[in-house]
Formats: C-alpha cells, structure tokens, sequence
C-alpha cells in the first residue's frame, strides 16, 4: 500500500526522530506531528556549498568530567569552580556531562544529526598533569580512543589545544599568561600534541577566544585564575597570550604532520554597519581592525597598530621578534560568532568610526549579554575576508541557551534556539553565496555542559542532558539541525 504523501513524509519525520534516539512513543506524539507541521514550512536555510563542512563543538572542561581519572592534573578551573561566590548555580565541572566515560554514546549523538565534523578540545592537564616535564600517557589516551571512535563514525577531528585550562601549576610556577613562560610551555604541549595525534587530526586550533581568557580571566575576574589586573599587566597577558598561539603555530609545524593545518579559534569583536552603505561599511572595516588589534590584527598583520600603540594604556612590552612569531602564518582562521558586538557608523573624527549605543530595548536571547544580531554572522566572516584576504575561515562556535523546561516526556520544544539558528544560518548562507570563504560550521554545542561561571544552568546544547542521570534526550532543535544538513546535502 503506498504511502499518502503525508504519511511518507511523517514516516521520514519518525524515522528521523528515532535516529536522534527518540522513542516511538515520544515520535507517533503530538510533538512529533506538530514537528511534521513544522517541516512542511521548510523552515531550514538551504544553498549552502555542497561541501560545506556541518558540526557541533564543545571544550574539554565544559563536558569530560572525570576530573581525577588517569593521573589527570588540576586546572585553574577546578579550583576557580569551586571557589563560593564564583559560579552563579554553585555547581561546578567535576562530572559535567561525564564524556569521559560517555564518549562512545556522543559520538553517536554527532553521528545521529548528520554532522561530519567535531570541535573539542585537548585538556591539557590530562597530558602535562604538571604543565610541562613528563607526559601523562594515560591522558593523551583518552583523546586516542576518542578520536578513533570519531574516525570509525565519519565525524573528522578539529582540535582546540586550549580552551582555558590552564595546568594549575603553571599559575603556581609563575603566574600563568602574566608570563611569558606560559606561552613557552603552550609551544611544548602543542608540538607534543601534534606529534602524536596529527596523524588523524588534521585540523587544529591554537587558542580558543583570546580576549575573552585575556578580559574575562584576567580584568574582571569573571573566569578562571579570577584575576583583576590593571591595564598594563592585563596588556602583559595579552601579549603573551597572542605569543603563545604563534610558539604554538611553530611547534606545530616543527613537530606535526605534513599537511597539518592550523589556525585560531577567535571571539573576534564584531563591528556591524549600522546601515549597509559604503561610508559606514568602511567605518565598520576600520572599527574592526582597531579593535581586534591586540589579538587577529597583529596575527595577521605582524604588527600592533598605531592606535593601538599610541594609546600609552594599551601599549604591552615586547620583544621586537615576537610581532614575527605572533604572525606565523596560518591555514584558517576560526571564528566564534555569537553576537554583534558594535553597531558602527562613519564618523568625521580621527578613527573614522563611532560606536553606536545600544538601546536598552535591543533583544536579546537567553544569556544578557547575547543581543540578538543574525546580521553579525555576515559581517564578521566577510570582515576577516576583506580586511587580511583570509582565504578559509570556519565558524568554530555559534548557538544560544534557551530556559530549556522539559515536557512531561521530557522533550525540549526550544523554539527561541531555532528562531536564533535560523536566522543566524540565513546570514551564513548570504555570506558564502557572495563568495565569503567561509567552510564550515560548528554549532556550539552538542550537549548541555557546564557554562563556565553560569555553571549548569545555561544550557546550550542540542541535546539536553540530565545532569542527575546523565541521559540525553535531542531537543527539538537537533531536528532542524539535522533537517538542515540533509536539505544542504541534497541540494
Ligand atoms: C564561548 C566559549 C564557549 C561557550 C560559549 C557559550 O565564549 O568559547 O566555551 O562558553 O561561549
């Protein structure tokens, strides 16, 4: 008997469903059909390039747990973390979403949203338990197991070597990134990493979001070491933060595979045009260069610029070999885009720019500080393009938390998460449809984790995780994130 036409396609709709390991009885429900409804809008955003790489991320911290397993040193987040005052819930990392010992079943959870692609990161006191000195192979094992059941399930490895773990005893040592011995220990880790692993990781990111480790960790004290430095020594850690990724850029090439690519993984601030006309897109062009001047202008450019410079405040002490080493030359450029940070005009003043203040009445999703600018994922990849003729860029996060209150049967109708992805992959989309080189995409994140000083309770993840029970039920965004890859890989 032939399926009525909307039969056939409930009947994909549930299959679908039951791929992301949703019951049958979850799947014949009302949300299942409400979601068949949902689909005949065709609400996904197609036209992407047919090889466009589609994936999820994550960080080492916010997921693994297991934080004494196999000889595994302490980070400055498990101190931080447990520290009262610190993290907004009071929860901390120390199981999270216990990947360590679920890495298998998440592998499957990629491999269930059709992506082909992974972020994560490498924790690094689990290979240097002491920052340096003697490996801990036990460590670098895991990462070994876990890529080889990613490589068995068509999910390629894209590596972040540091997303703000720092080894504890590198704060102790000296001070962490206030020294320059931290960005030497960085190279050691990251040539030791990419000897090992560069076999099947062909990808990796030096430093994950620079001025938020630098602004967060050093200047507020928001983020681990928790630190209020004044502005020069913030400035220190900025330059050393930004000589630790090109040491590492070297180390890796010295000591990796041929081949090996490599780039940063960057927050870069995001000037969008108020209003899309010549005069003020320039004015956002120069807006971005200034203020990204401490982090992705010196990478690209091999030097501070003079503004940067003249400003007494923000000039750091260097060494003038160190603009060389910074500017290594990289593979890709990785950009976390989440938000537009400025909306900019022209101006008639000495930058060329203005900032234009936010009215108070400017949505935003979930977290405060997530105004909702779809716009600012076309800006910001054409930007980088422009402005240093990047020739491959990957957006290495993007996503939103949603209050996330689960059903009676425990799904998650997050619809504000679809509305932001949606909107935000339509911009996407129009960037690489005028020739933006942007190759793929990583949605941060695959799973609810721990959101650094938010603790447990910002949930970003496609999937929900029970944090008591550690199961993981897909959320109705893991649907339209897989309904887009197979529109996209169809069309
Ligand atoms: C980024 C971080 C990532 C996650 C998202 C929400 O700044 O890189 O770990 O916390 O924000």
């Amino acid at each position: 008997m032939a399926f009525s036409r909307l039969s056939r396609r409930l009947f994909a709709t549930i299959a679908a469903w039951s791929a992301l390991g949703l019951s049958a009885k979850l799947a014949g429900s009302a949300r299942a059909q409400s979601a068949e409804r949902g689909l005949a809008d065709r609400g996904v955003v197609a036209g992407f390039p047919h090889d466009f790489l589609w994936g999820t991320a994550t960080s080492a911290y916010q997921i693994e747990g297991a934080v004494n397993a196999d000889g595994r040193g302490a980070s400055i987040w498990d101190g931080f973390a447990h520290t009262p005052g610190n993290i907004s819930d009071r929860s901390n990392a120390d199981v999270a979403a216990d990947h360590y010992h679920r890495y298998r079943e998440d592998v499957q959870l990629m491999k269930a949203l059709g992506t082909r692609a992974y972020r994560f990161s490498i924790a690094w006191p689990r290979v240097f338990p002491d920052g340096g000195g003697l490996p801990n192979p036990k460590g670098l094992d895991f990462y070994n197991r876990l890529l080889d059941e990613m490589l068995a399930n068509g999910i390629e490895p894209f590596a972040t070597l540091y997303h703000w773990d720092l080894p504890q005893p590198l704060q102790d040592r000296f001070g962490g990134w206030t020294s320059r011995d931290t960005a030497k220990a960085f190279a050691d880790y990251a040539g030791y990493v990419a000897e090992h692993l560069s076999d099947r990781v062909k990808h990796i990111f030096t430093i994950n979001e620079c001025s938020r480790l630098v602004h967060l960790g050093h200047g507020t004290g928001q983020d681990a070491p928790g630190l209020k430095l004044s502005q020069p020594e913030m400035n220190q850690v900025r330059h050393h933060v930004a000589l630790g990724h090109g040491l590492a850029v070297q180390a890796i090439r010295a000591r990796g595979r041929a081949g090996t690519k490599v780039g940063p993984a960057e927050n870069m601030v995001s000037c969008v045009p108020a209003i899309a006309t010549p005069e003020h897109i320039r004015a956002a062009e120069i807006a971005t260069r200034e203020l990204n001047a401490g982090y992705l202008t010196v990478m690209l450019e091999g030097k501070y610029t003079d503004a940067y410079l003249a400003d007494g405040n923000n000039a750091p002490k260097y060494a003038p070999e160190d603009l060389g080493i910074i500017s290594s030359p990289l593979d890709f450029v990785g950009l976390n885009v989440y938000t537009p940070d400025h909306y900019v005009v022209a101006a008639d003043n000495i930058s060329g720019f203005a900032l234009a203040p936010f009215p108070a009445s400017f949505p935003h999703m979930d977290p405060g500080w997530l105004r909702f600018g779809p716009e600012a994922m076309y800006w910001a990849p054409r930007h980088l393009a422009k402005l240093w003729d990047v020739k491959s860029i990957y957006i290495t996060e993007n996503g939103t938390s949603s209050t996330d209150r689960p059903a009676a049967d425990g799904g998650v109708d997050d619809l504000d998460r679809i509305m932001y992805l949606r909107n935000y992959l339509t911009q996407l989309q129009r960037a690489t449809a005028e020739g933006v080189p942007v190759n793929g995409y990583f949605l941060w994140s695959l799973l609810d984790n721990f959101e650094w000083s938010d603790g447990l309770d910002k949930r970003f993840g496609l999937y929900r995780v029970d944090f008591d029970t550690q199961r993981r039920t897909p959320k109705l965004s893991a649907a339209f994130y897989r309904e887009t890859i197979k529109r996209n890989a169809v069309a």
